[in-house]
């Protein structure tokens, strides 16, 4: 896999458009543990920073115009602070202008910018390459701007970028993780209220792989959107009865059966992985406190047979890695992670075992799926960091 080449903290590519003048911030992609499809429906989550970033160094220009430039894609972009609007053209551009567009919407004066852009997140495989690029810019811009907002507030810019330039109802886990993360800790965020605590996470003898399907279903947005108004019927199916539920994190199976049953069978096994998944999460993290992994590896076997049957976000691809690995006494837990659709499956994998499971499920893999398989391993790392 493409491992960043940095000079200091700044990766060699972007040396070039960095000078005395530009601010450099570098953002994680995320991994999450479990707690999947749960951020929109008021829930819980438990997820990480990883050491895989996009970085963008923005220099200030005496014009108001704004030039982006990807140098991974190779592509550049111009426009004006004045006519920003989601384009029609490349999207990653998306990512940055939907950002920018929420500092002009908050009041704050944006003048003219160069940005540079590079990351090391794979792209598409589920460990949110673009909230880690909202947020790089959302830190960039505040520093740029001097408009002073706190973390949280960029938290929120950045998942609305999402939502209104990229066309994805997010939630709020993402752009959390990549700019809230701490290193060696996971996040656990209660994201209705947005309180959330570090927990350490102790995995010695230990690693985070990820699997990489190398699917990249096209599905994977619109069907995202299908889910969450899904979510939004059932709670309104139980707010006739009890006007107190604003949100799945306020339902109960009981609720479910009683209201939503009769109704709608999809609707019900949306929910009722939702309200399940909720709680196996508060369940997990006891395991992690008291230091016991294989219990909370089951966790995440339990989430990814949900995953895959009641809310039907998987994809064969998927479901062969997570099935392929469940055997093996080396893996403690194994989950589809992230959308859905495609991407990685998250496995928690004895340290001595891992290039062996990585050689192994790859033949296995190309041979049933025809595709070539990716493998990663995830280091927990520290969030949004300003470079200089
Ligand atoms: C995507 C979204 C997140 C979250 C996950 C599923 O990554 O961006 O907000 O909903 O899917 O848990």
């Amino acid at each position: 896999m493409y491992i960043m080449q940095l000079q200091g903290d700044i990766p060699i590519q972007l040396k070039e458009f960095v000078s005395a003048a530009s601010i450099l911030v570098r953002s994680p992609g995320r991994i999450n543990l479990i707690g999947e499809h749960t951020d929109y429906n008021d829930g819980f989550v438990l997820p990480a920073a990883i050491d895989k970033a996009a970085y963008i160094s923005l220099t200030p220009r005496s014009d108001n115009e704004i030039h982006l430039h990807s140098l991974d894609l190779k592509d550049m972009y111009f426009t004006t602070v004045d006519t920003i609007a989601p384009s029609a053209g490349p999207s990653w551009t998306n990512y940055l202008l939907g950002v920018v567009a929420q500092f002009v919407k908050a009041g704050v004066t944006v003048n003219g910018f160069d940005a540079a852009l590079t990351a090391d997140i794979p792209m598409g495989a589920g460990l949110s390459s673009s909230a880690a690029v909202e947020c790089a810019m959302a830190m960039a811009l505040n520093v740029f701007t001097k408009a002073g907002f706190d973390k949280i507030t960029l938290v929120k810019m950045a998942q609305k970028a999402e939502h209104e330039y990229a066309g994805v109802q997010c939630g709020i886990m993402d752009q959390f993780a990549s700019m809230m993360g701490k290193d060696k800790h996971v996040i656990r965020l209660d994201c209705r209220s947005l309180e959330y605590h570090y927990e350490p996470f102790d995995i010695d003898g230990y690693k985070i792989v990820l699997l990489d399907t190398n699917v990249k279903h096209s599905l994977a947005s619109s069907e995202y959107n299908v889910r969450r108004k899904q979510c939004e019927a059932g709670v309104a199916m139980i707010q006739k009865y009890h006007n107190e539920v604003s949100s799945l994190r306020g339902a109960t199976m009981q609720m479910l059966d009683k209201y939503v049953l009769s109704q709608d069978t999809i609707i019900y096994n949306r929910c009722k992985y939702v309200v399940e998944e909720n709680s196996r999460l508060l369940q997990a993290c006891n395991d992690l406190e008291k230091g016991d992994l294989i219990s909370f590896g089951k966790k995440m076997f339990e989430t990814h047979y949900s995953l895959s049957r009641l809310y039907e976000v998987s994809c064969p691809e998927l479901d062969f890695l997570v099935e392929h690995v469940k055997a093996d006494p080396a893996v403690l837990g194994a989950r589809m992670m992230g959308g859905g659709f495609g991407g990685c499956t998250i496995n928690i994998v004895k340290e001595d075992a891992v290039d062996q499971l990585i050689a192994e499920t790859g033949e296995k893999y190309g041979s049933a799926m025809n595709k070539e398989l990716q493998a990663y391993t995830a280091n927990i790392k520290e969030g949004t960091t300003i470079i200089s």
